[in-house]
Parts: structure tokens; sequence; C-alpha cells
């Protein structure tokens, strides 16, 4: 196959990138975006921030942007993110209690209303744990609602649009020594023996030197699928964009069943949160790096 979208469509999957919607005018990242992708997050445009600027007034205006051009594309579409502390608007951070509880409620059912039906997998959740050895949740206006935030979010969200797989999305729980991952994996098996409404678990695999890629990233995989959920990569992007962590990536992905698939964190590095770190496919002309046809090959 000629594109990373196609060659992952062979096993079923797919290759997705994050979108920013006022990059779109820029026909050298349209092209690209359309031509090697199959699916399509938006990279801040369905945050909470976004999408609710004033408590009960939902803008979709630079979501559906991003939106409309995936589906216009032949993209399927995650959704990212109903329930984070960060990126919330003003009068949410001032909330607290179960003003804040009622409203990240209000949130996740206004969000899925405007895309019920449309949305492959959602990121209910995002970011709960705290980094370090504590295994501890993060401490969050969130969090200080009580500690079932979360499932509350899972069980409103799977009643909002019960055809969406619901994700729960964190960063540093790729290896599986590490506590982060330990507790987000517990947490998993609880919702599991409970009921608690979760499809899927998203690594988000923002690697850099100090959180590395480790080659474990395929146990913790295979140990997250063996608990009855489906796994992807969200937000890859390494540090450097070597060609062998990129390929040792999509081939963890690839052994795993459940791997839904894997999504870049942006087209070029001049795109990219992290430009810096270069940690992207493409250039910033838009050429192919070498990360890119390690990928291609390895897919
Ligand atoms: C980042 C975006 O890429 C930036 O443009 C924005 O300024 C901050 O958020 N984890 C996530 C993503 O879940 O939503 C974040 O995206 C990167 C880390």
């Amino acid at each position: 196959e000629s594109t990373l979208g196609a060659a992952a469509a062979q096993s079923g999957r797919y290759f997705g990138v994050a979108i920013a919607a006022n990059r779109l005018s820029d026909s050298t990242y349209a092209t690209i975006a359309a031509r090697e992708f199959n699916s399509v997050t938006a990279e801040n445009e369905m945050k909470i921030d976004a999408t609710e600027p004033q408590r009960g007034q939902f803008n979709f205006t630079a979501a559906d942007r991003v939106y409309n051009w995936a589906v216009q594309n032949g993209k399927e579409v995650r959704g990212h993110t109903l329930a984070w502390h960060s990126q919330q608007p003003g009068w949410m951070q001032s909330l607290s209690g179960s003003a804040l509880r009622q409203a990240m409620i209000d949130h996740i059912n206004g969000v899925m209303a405007h895309y019920k039906g449309k949305i492959a997998q959602w990121d209910v959740v995002n970011e709960a744990f705290a980094d370090g050895s504590s295994g501890a949740r993060r401490d969050s206006n969130l969090e200080r609602t009580g500690s079932d935030w979360i499932e509350v979010a899972f069980r409103t969200a799977r009643a909002a649009d019960p055809s969406a797989k619901l994700c729960y999305n964190d960063y540093n729980v790729e290896d599986w020594t590490w506590a982060k991952t330990q507790a987000m994996y517990r947490m998993v098996r609880d919702f599991k023996q409970r009921g608690v409404p979760i499809d899927c678990v998203g690594f988000q695999s923002h690697f850099n030197s100090g959180s590395p890629y480790n080659s474990n990233f395929r146990t913790t995989l295979q140990n997250f699928a063996a608990l009855g959920v489906d796994v992807a990569v969200t937000e890859l992007d390494i540090q450097g964009a070597p060609s062998s962590t990129y390929a040792n990536v999509v081939n963890d992905c690839l052994a795993v069943s459940r791997c839904l698939g894997v999504t870049v964190w942006g087209v070029r590095d001049s795109d990219s949160w992290r430009s810096g770190d270069t940690p992207l496919l493409f250039n910033n002309d838009g050429s192919k790096k070498p990360a890119y046809t390690a990928v291609l090959n390895a897919l």
C-alpha cells in the first residue's frame, strides 16, 4: 500500500492524525492529511473550553470544521475529550462540588448529543492519574467532586451515545512497570468487574527522554486488552522521530488483536505542539521523513 491509512486498513485498523482547524487552509497540510490518514482527532476543537465557552452555550463551529473535513474526506473521527482538568473554560475552573459535577454531566450530554451516532471513539475522561510513584489520582477540581467522577462520566456518556466506543485516555501509561500504568490498570479492571461502561483505553504515547518508549509497551497493550477492552495509540509523537521506535510502536499495536489503530499528534514537525522535538512523520516542507517509511513498512 502507498499510504498509512490504506496500509493500516489491511489489518482492519486505522492510522490517524490530530487535525487543527486553522491549518486546513494550508494546502500542503491538507493534502498530506487527506492522502495519508483514515482517522482524525481534533487537536483542540472538541475540548471543553472550545465547545462550551459559556455555561450552557455550546459552540461547535471549530469542532465541526474538523469533523466535516474528516467526513468529507472519508475518515472516521475520534472525539477528544469530554472530562479533563485542563483546557477548561473559566466558568468551569471556578466551579466545585455538586455544581461542577452537574456541569461535567451537562457538558458530556451537550457535546455527545451534537455528535450522536457520528463518533467512532470518545475520550470520555483524559489524564485522571498523577505522575510519579504514588499511583494516585491527579488532584483536580473534578477529582475533588468525589473519586466516582470518572465512572459517572462513563455512565453519562453511554446513555448519551450508545454507538460510540468510550475510552479512558492518558500519558506515561505505556511502560508496564510504571505506577501510573498499574493504577490505570486497576481502575479499568474494577470498571469491568462492576459493569461501568468502558470500551477502550487510549495510550497517548508522547515519548521523549524523560518518558521513553520501552519494549514492554506491547505487554501493557496485551494486559489491558485481556481485561476486555480495546486499546489504541492515541497521540503518538517521539522526540527526534527515530525510525526504529516508530516501527516498534506500530508493531506493538499490530501484535495485539484488540489494538484499534495508531494516531500521530500532528502532520509536519512544524504543526507539532512540541515542534522543537521534531517528533512527527513529515518535514516542514511536507516531505516524508525516514520515520514515515519505517511506519509504512511496518504496517
Ligand atoms: C495539546 C495540543 O496539541 C496543544 O495545541 C494545546 O495547546 C495543548 O494540548 N495530551 C492531550 C492533548 O490529551 O489534548 C494535548 O494536546 C497534548 C497532551
